[in-house]
């Protein structure tokens, strides 16, 4: 596996790719790479016979009290991981050759979607991030681009720009790796003590089990929330948002939606964890009965 820093020189090697009738794949990170990254790579497999890793802990999706300067950074490890995952090319730029101008002046905002949920939480999150994930796919220009649904509102927004600035490249979204606890593996983990961690698994507990209500017919979601932040304070976490949405663009429930949402955000001792999973409501208006002929 190569490791490139530049702009100039991933473009003439992906050209070379292309040329060669190859098609490419491209998985953004921000490295400290887990099992949740390396099924992104593996299914990035699947689409391209070129896979592209970028590395690169953006400072634009960070909050002035956030945590940019102590965020894990492990590039040794990250290379490895990818040269085992099969990894063709690791694009590591800095900081520099992604913002020459610094803190530059284009940005890209997805309206609406970045407003709500996580957005409402972190102003200037998902500025950062959709303006770091355009850059990345005009550099790289790949064919497809994977991103988890670990980030489902991420997911969600990335769709939304590259659909809105007619980016010719398809996004993938890659099911949520977990621990066998159920918690989302996610490079913040580490910021858990071993007793945080033992409380953790609680967050996918109360997904779950709003997810099994809804499949089961509930409809009072309102109701669901309430129960759901309140499981997620019983395990001594400060809750910024545990909301149903339609699973397509994060808006309330509606009569008409066929999949929701049910998303949380809490912070546990230093770390924020979020998680997501995703529920079919029984189809209203037919009664469940079925369809004599
Ligand atoms: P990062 O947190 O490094 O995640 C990189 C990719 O891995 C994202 O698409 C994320 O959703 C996915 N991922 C992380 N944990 C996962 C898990 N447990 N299961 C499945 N997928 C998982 O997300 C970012 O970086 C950044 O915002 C980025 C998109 C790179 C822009 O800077």
């Amino acid at each position: 596996m190569q490791t490139l820093t530049s702009v100039a020189a991933v473009r003439e090697r992906v050209h070379a790719w292309r040329a060669a009738g190859e098609r490419v794949a491209l998985v953004p990170t921000m490295g400290n790479l887990h099992a949740g990254h390396r099924s992104l790579l593996a299914a990035a497999h699947a689409h391209a016979a070129r896979v592209i890793a970028s590395v690169f802990v953006n400072p634009l999706q960070f909050g002035p009290s956030e945590d940019f300067t102590r965020y894990p950074r492990t590039p040794e490890q990250d290379e490895r991981l990818l040269a085992e995952a099969g990894c063709d090319l690791r694009f590591a730029p800095s900081a520099a050759e992604i913002y020459p101008e610094g803190d530059q002046a284009t940005r890209v905002h997805v309206r609406g979607l970045s407003e709500t949920l996580c957005g409402q939480f972190r102003p200037g999150h998902f500025e950062g991030v959709a303006t770091v994930v355009a850059k990345l796919l005009i550099i790289v220009g790949p064919d497809v681009a994977l991103f988890g649904e670990k980030d489902y509102q991420q997911l969600l927004i990335i769709r939304r720009m590259a659909a809105d600035l007619a980016l010719p490249v398809e996004i993938v979204g890659a099911p949520v790796v977990r621990a066998a606890d159920g918690l989302a593996l996610s490079s913040r983990n580490q910021y858990l003590s071993p007793a945080e961690r033992a409380r953790a698994p609680a967050i996918y507990r109360a997904l779950r089990a709003a997810a099994a209500a809804i499949e089961s017919g509930t409809t009072d979601y309102a109701a669901l929330e309430r129960t759901g932040t309140l499981a997620l304070t019983q395990a001594d976490m400060r809750v910024d948002y545990f909301a149903v949405r339609d699973a397509a663009d994060l808006a309330e429930p509606r009569p008409s939606s066929t999949r929701l949402a049910v998303l949380a955000a809490a912070w546990l001792g230093r770390a924020r964890l979020i998680d997501n999973v995703r529920a079919k409501p029984p189809l209203r208006g037919d009664g469940g009965a079925p369809v004599a002929d």
